[in-house]
């Protein structure tokens, strides 16, 4: 399905992102961790194309993304939607038209420039909106929406694209634990009902176990473990992390304690 091999991004001398490879071969959600700086952002932006591999390349169905230019260039990057930290809406205006800047790259110049939109597509993102929780926000600017509903609008607004991939950079950095958990819920339930692959660069250790099939860890640019949020054991954490001080920044000692406690979401699911 989508095959990242050898992946490397350099900036001057330094190795943001060195030789990742990562293969996903069936839809699931995977939460990448790792310090700050570890290249979580920039493996997430060469997947999408925002930025350019230096070295390496992307797999999907036998095509190598990281070749594609123009036209095929958008529809992989329609094919693999992104979500920000900092929900990128446009704060002035209403709620649906977000939503439907996701259909942009798919309308003419002149239908965007009048902000004109299908029936059908206005429809489609109420349809969407509502899935999320905050349909009756439609018309709403997005500014007057509290952080976790911005970044349903914005989930909403990938949604519009019909992505196979949803690619979330610190999708709840900046969200309370309440509105942190509501978001997380959203993609893991478009992953599970959707079967759409969802890809979340998370900061904290427990939020990646809770909702995530696979977990990846990154450090210094490489990937450094890959595998079940059950075999994130603390030890493996501490590698990921580092074992000094800094590990306790990244998470808090809370955090690793309470690693062997908390049930992933998955499991208890299945239990009930
Ligand atoms: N546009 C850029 N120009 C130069 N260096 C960059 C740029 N973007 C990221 N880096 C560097 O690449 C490394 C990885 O950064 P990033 O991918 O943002 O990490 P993370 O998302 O894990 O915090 C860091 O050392 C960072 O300073
Ligand atoms: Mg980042």
């Amino acid at each position: 399905m989508l095959r990242i091999d050898k992946l490397t991004k350099r900036f001057g001398r330094n190795v943001a992102v060195d030789a990742a490879t990562l293969d996903v071969d069936k839809p699931c959600m995977i939460g990448i961790i790792g310090r700050s700086g570890a290249g979580k952002s920039t493996l997430l932006r060469m997947i999408n194309r925002l930025t350019d591999a230096t070295d390496g390349r992307i797999m999907v169905e036998g095509r190598d993304v990281t070749q594609l230019r123009g036209r095929d260039k958008r529809a992989w990057q329609a094919d693999c939607a992104m979500i920000f930290q900092q929900f990128n809406l446009v704060p002035r205006i209403d709620v649906v038209s977000n939503v439907l800047h996701g259909t942009l790259n798919r309308r003419s110049t002149l239908a965007t420039m009048f902000n004109l939109y299908p029936m059908a597509d206005i429809h489609r993102a109420i349809d969407i909106l509502d899935r999320l929780g905050i349909a009756e926000h439609a018309p709403k600017r997005a500014e007057a929406l509290s952080g976790g509903q911005q970044q349903r609008v914005a989930i909403a607004r990938a949604l519009m694209q019909d992505p196979r991939i949803i690619l979330a950079d610190e999708p709840i950095a900046s969200l309370d634990p309440m509105n942190a958990q509501t978001v997380m819920e959203a993609l893991r339930r478009i992953h599970e009902e959707d079967g759409r692959t969802v890809i979340c660069n998370l900061h904290t250790l427990d939020t990646a176990r809770r909702y995530c099939d696979r977990v990846v860890g990154m450090r210094d640019g490489r990937i450094v473990f890959d595998g079940l949020p059950e075999q994130l054991t603390t030890g493996v954490a501490r590698e990921i992390y580092g074992a000094d001080a800094s590990f306790s920044e990244a998470a808090t000692s809370t955090e690793i304690d309470a690693l062997d406690a908390t049930t992933p979401l998955r499991e208890a699911k299945a239990l009930v």
